[in-house]
């Protein structure tokens, strides 16, 4: 399973915030990843610092004007991570493409273009069932619900399950439910916790146990551009979505607990030479991002994601500015 659609009719849920800090941090381990910004709102294009007034190409030229994907893949602050742009011109799309041929179809021949360059692709949807989500739907292999843990959460999600059923019967028998992301989850609150429960009871081990919490890092990151793991490393925000990750790395590649686990002792070495950071720093690095990965024993790709981000070439190479990482692990020492 490689392409995933972020799917939820109800608006808000964190739909966006989950596509694109999963995404961030599936790069962050050297899986190369896209995320295809699906939603006229354009809420990932912007969180990832990409201004929606100044694109040359989008997702509307790609899937309504048959332009190459080629030209609308932007790079991001973090090297393994692409994005394919929007803005509200792709709101004209789902008008136009309901007389065109094939219509539910053009993203999956859209993705096609780019499958060999990629180990996953993300694309997260508007909050609707309209045929943008419905082209996702065709596109995609796996589902990725997010459900907010409040009044109403599963309200929609019957209608969700109807959609998905005859997407499979009439268009793409392989598509699956990957996975229900439990989002802004409070364990002190009581609705919750029932939320948490009932969601659980009914798509059991569907439901990833890294719970989202309500953070405000995760809702202050995106008005600067920036994942959470670029934004505030040590928030509780970045550390639950590095758990989601390590998680979603333990289901969908389940050969890699074969491989080895990463040289740390190497890691701690690049670090103190390089005088990006102290000791204390690393170690609480670490603590709050590595483990999680190496916990999971999941190391395809060999390096762990502190060793990818703040590696000293890497800095050089990427447009990681020392200021930023610096500010992120200062904060919070
Ligand atoms: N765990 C969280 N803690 C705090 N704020 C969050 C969290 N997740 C998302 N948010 C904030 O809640 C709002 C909605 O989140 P998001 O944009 O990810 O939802 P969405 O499902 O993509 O919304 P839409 O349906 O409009 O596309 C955003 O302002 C976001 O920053
Ligand atoms: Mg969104």
């Amino acid at each position: 399973m490689k392409t995933f659609a972020l799917v939820n009719q109800k608006g808000g849920v964190g739909k966006t915030t989950t596509a694109l800090n999963l995404a961030a941090c599936l790069a962050a381990t050297e899986r190369r990843v896209l995320l295809f910004d699906l939603d006229p709102q354009g809420n990932a294009t912007s969180g990832l610092g990409v201004n929606k007034n100044d694109l040359k190409s989008t997702t509307y030229d790609v899937i309504v004007k048959n332009q190459p994907i080629s030209e609308a893949i932007l790079d991001t602050k973090i090297p393994d991570l692409k994005i394919v742009p929007t803005n509200t011109q792709l709101v004209a799309a789902e008008i136009e493409l309901v007389s065109a041929f094939s219509r539910e179809r053009r993203l999956t021949s859209v993705l096609s273009q780019c499958e060999n360059d990629f180990d996953y692709i993300f694309i997260d949807c508007p909050p609707s069932l309209g045929l943008l989500t419905v082209n996702a739907l065709s596109a995609a292999q796996g589902i990725l619900v997010p459900v907010q843990c409040e009044y109403y959460a599963l309200e929609g999600l019957s209608e969700l399950t109807q959609t998905i059923e005859m997407i499979q019967k009439h268009l793409n028998p392989q598509l699956e439910t990957a996975g229900i992301i439990l989002t802004m989850y409070d364990g002190r609150n009581n609705l919750s916790r029932q939320v948490a429960e009932e969601v659980e009871a009914f798509f059991q081990d569907k439901v990833f146990s890294a719970k989202i919490p309500r953070n405000v890092k995760l809702s202050e990151s995106p008005s600067h551009g920036l994942p959470i793991l670029l934004y505030d490393a040590f928030s509780k925000g970045a550390e639950s979505y590095m758990s989601l990750t390590a998680e979603f790395i333990h289901r969908f590649e389940p050969n890699s607990e074969q491989n080895e686990t990463p040289k740390e002792d190497q890691t701690i070495q690049n670090y103190t030479q390089n005088h990006i950071m102290d000791h204390k720093a690393y170690e609480a690095i670490e603590n709050t991002i590595h483990q999680e990965i190496v916990q999971a024993n999941h190391t395809t790709h060999s390096d762990p994601l502190s060793q990818k981000i703040y590696k000293d070439d890497e800095i050089t190479d990427s447009s990681i500015s020392l200021d930023e990482i610096n500010r992120a692990i200062g904060e919070n020492l």
